[in-house]
């Protein structure tokens, strides 16, 4: 896909991977990008600084919480009123640490709302729209390693990004005669608040990874993976999990799980 002049909406914008993505985005030619997230003062920042260097390119934030349903429906009238998406990215997402029965029933329900239903109603809006428009367009879903196999402690958030991964080789094939091509960006740990969500929204603190990607060279592999139209982006921390995953059988991640789970709850 030629990234040219193209129109861009990043949900997750305010940090992270979204605010990344940004910045990669208009470095590659975006003539303007909708900003989404919750914290309005750090998506009017990123809107000016942008805007500051890049003077050219529009950026528009809205500030959604994207866990509510009329919240996502205006958001979407409002972005396709005001003009054409060329890339639609559903980045917004969360996890929470800790074994599944002690996590609290208010970020087992958030989790599932934002990681699945949210991107689910989200990528349904966007793609009506954007089938309907005659250039070329793509739906780029934030999924994870994670979706690739289970992650003790961590379990309902990987069975969220399964969802992405399923959804993302589905949509694929079925859209593949149309204008809309379909990318997951599966990242392994990236330097992000990621963590520090993970820990305030679960039971079980986690310390930082030790080796972890920057959000900036995540967001340049899902440019190159637009550009060359790979379905499935691996940044480069990413590339031996697809392998681990078809090597391990499921029975080696449910004995893992059984001794996680025994020091996670000590
Ligand atoms: N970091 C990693 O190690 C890693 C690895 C693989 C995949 N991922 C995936 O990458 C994506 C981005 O994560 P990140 O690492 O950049 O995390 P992050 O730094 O915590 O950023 C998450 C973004 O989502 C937004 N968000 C959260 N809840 C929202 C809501 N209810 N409505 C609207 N926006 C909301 C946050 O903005 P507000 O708080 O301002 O709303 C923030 O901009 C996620 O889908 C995550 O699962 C992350």
């Amino acid at each position: 896909m030629n990234l040219q002049d193209t129109h861009w909406l990043i949900t997750g914008a305010s940090a992270g991977i979204g605010a990344a993505l940004a910045w990669a985005a208009v470095e590659h030619g975006a003539k303007r990008v909708v900003l989404v997230a919750r914290r309005a003062d750090k998506l009017r920042q990123l809107a000016q600084n942008i805007q500051e260097k890049f003077p050219g390119v529009e950026v528009i934030w809205i500030e959604a919480d994207l866990l509510e349903e009329m919240t996502r429906n205006n958001m979407v009238e409002q972005v396709f009123s005001g003009g054409r998406i060329d890339v639609w990215v559903n980045n917004a997402g969360m996890g929470s640490n800790g074994c599944f029965d002690q996590l609290p029933t208010s970020s087992v329900l958030k989790m599932v709302r934002l990681n699945v239903e949210a991107l689910a109603h989200l990528s349904s809006l966007a793609v009506q729209r954007m089938k309907q428009q005659p250039q070329r367009s793509a739906l780029l879903q934030v999924g994870s390693v994670a979706g690739l196999m289970p992650v003790p402690t961590m379990g309902l958030y990987a069975a969220t990004k399964a969802f992405v991964t399923s959804l993302t080789d589905s949509l694929s094939g079925e859209l593949s005669g149309t204008s809309v091509q379909v990318h997951c960006l599966s990242p392994a740990p990236v330097k992000t608040e990621f963590l520090d969500v993970a820990n305030a929204e679960g039971v079980l603190v986690r310390q930082q990874v030790p080796i972890a990607q920057s959000a900036r060279s995540v967001a340049l592999s899902a440019i190159r993976g637009l550009k060359w139209n790979i379905t499935h982006i691996y940044p480069w921390l990413a590339w031996p999990f697809p392998l681990l995953a078809w090597l391990t059988p499921r029975w080696v991640w449910r004995v893992t799980g059984k001794v996680a789970a025994r020091i996670a709850r000590q």
